[in-house]
């Protein structure tokens, strides 16, 4: 069932709470003919075993914001930070103004607003518990990492279907860490909207391709095991690898189009295997073209990246990036790469070391920023995020 801020606020609790605060209310703003839209009324649950922002539905607009702790931000420090940021963050999702919210009215159309917290290896080592810590990636000959979109204590992702929630619920919670930690980066990132593509199918990213076709699905068997981690502290958690991927667009701009779908091993037009008829056909890496060689090469990137065991693949969530243009109007634009699964070194690390070894597709990308983040359980309406590790 469909989750509303107006269906949570006739839940009673929350609608006494709202009044005791002299919140603005739906009914002020349908008197002030400013009733919302179902898009922007819609809730995603903050609270689970899982966090939000994994298996929800991809929404429009994202933002991964990755921050340093700052010296003195010890374990007791982090236990402050983040009781504070997931109060925020439970309050926020469900449309309502954050606690010292100067602007509650930018609270109030949540659109499917989610936050979800990462750590990365400073925090671990600042709680005294460097032993848990995410390892850090391998280093691999595609390479070619910029400080500026790499590592990081904490992430916060906050993604929505509207930018103007984004950009208010950013901004709160960038308040609430400003005195444990420091902003290192800030990466925007944007999807097709519901408008234009219905939700749940496959997305197209901007060098055209449909991305996203072969991936976990919710709900399913596959997808609990290629992502919720199974036991310890992260029981219900999962961890993220996070990659800024550089798209040299003009260089695409000059291929030819047998060439693009060669790389791949897909189509264009509607993503079907170059084998195949349609999305969803499954490939057959054993055909051979005319000329005796595999019709899906061997070095196509979906050859690559496949992983035989569905069970052990990955959840690719990525969001596509575009930052403007040089002074000779070459986009600086890319995709966000934000790859979920139980464990790093046996799903993602052999998948991109493959890549990394023989890829078509590397002709045109180039991974520029890279970031491990461990990202906790849920919680419950009392507990708050990290409390299994920090407690
Ligand atoms: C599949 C694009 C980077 C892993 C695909 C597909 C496209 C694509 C078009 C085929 C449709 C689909 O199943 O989604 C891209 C682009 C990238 C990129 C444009 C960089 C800018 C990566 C990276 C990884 C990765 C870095 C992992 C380290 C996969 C996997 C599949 C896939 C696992 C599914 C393969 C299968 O059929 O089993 N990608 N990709 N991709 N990609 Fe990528």
């Amino acid at each position: 069932r469909r989750l509303t801020r107006r269906g949570l606020l006739a839940g009673g609790a929350v609608a006494a709470a709202a009044a005791a605060c002299a919140v603005p209310d739906v009914a002020g703003r349908a008197a002030a003919g400013s009733a919302p839209l179902p898009g922007g009324d819609a809730v995603e649950p903050f609270h689970g075993v899982h966090q939000a922002g994994v298996a929800t539905s991809p929404q429009t607009f994202a933002v991964f914001a990755g921050f340093d702790l700052r010296p003195q931000t010890g374990r007791v420090a982090l236990t402050r930070l983040m009781r504070l940021l997931t109060d925020d963050a439970r309050r926020l999702t469900r449309g309502e103004p954050a606690l010292a919210d100067t602007d509650a009215e930018l609270a109030l159309l949540p659109a499917r607003l989610t936050v979800t917290f990462g750590f990365g290896a400073g925090l671990f080592e600042a709680a005294g518990a460097g032993h848990l810590a995410p390892r850090p990636l391998p280093a691999f000959k595609v390479d070619a990492l910029q400080p500026r979109w790499s590592g990081g204590d904490l992430l916060v992702q906050v993604c929505a279907d509207d930018r103007v929630t984004l950009a208010h619920a950013l901004r709160v919670l960038v308040r609430d860490a400003r005195s444990f930690a420091t902003v290192r980066w800030t990466q925007h990132g944007f999807r097709q909207s519901p408008q234009v593509r219905a939700p749940g199918t496959t997305q197209r990213n901007l060098m055209g391709q449909l991305d996203g076709t072969v991936n976990p699905r919710p709900g399913s068997a596959d997808f609990e095991r290629a992502v919720w981690v199974r036991d310890g502290w992260l029981r219900g958690g999962t961890t993220l690898v996070l990659r800024r991927i550089r798209m040299d667009l003009e260089k695409w701009d000059a291929a030819d189009r047998a060439a693009k779908e060669f790389s791949v091993g897909r189509r264009l037009d509607d993503g079907a295997p170059l084998t195949g008829r349609a999305e969803t056909d499954e490939p057959d890496f054993a055909a051979l073209g005319p000329s005796g060689l595999p019709v899906i090469s061997e070095f196509a990137h979906i050859r690559r990246a496949r992983t035989a065991d569905p069970g052990m693949r990955v959840l690719r969530r990525a969001y596509n990036y575009e930052d403007g243009l040089s002074p000779e109007g070459r986009p600086d634009a890319g995709l966000l790469f934000a790859s979920y699964q139980a464990d790093v070194a046996r799903q993602f690390v052999p998948i991109q070391a493959r890549l990394a070894e023989m890829d078509l597709l590397n002709q045109w990308t180039t991974p520029i920023g890279s970031a491990v983040f461990a990202v906790p359980p849920g919680c419950s309406p009392d507990g708050w995020i990290g409390e299994t590790l920090l407690t």
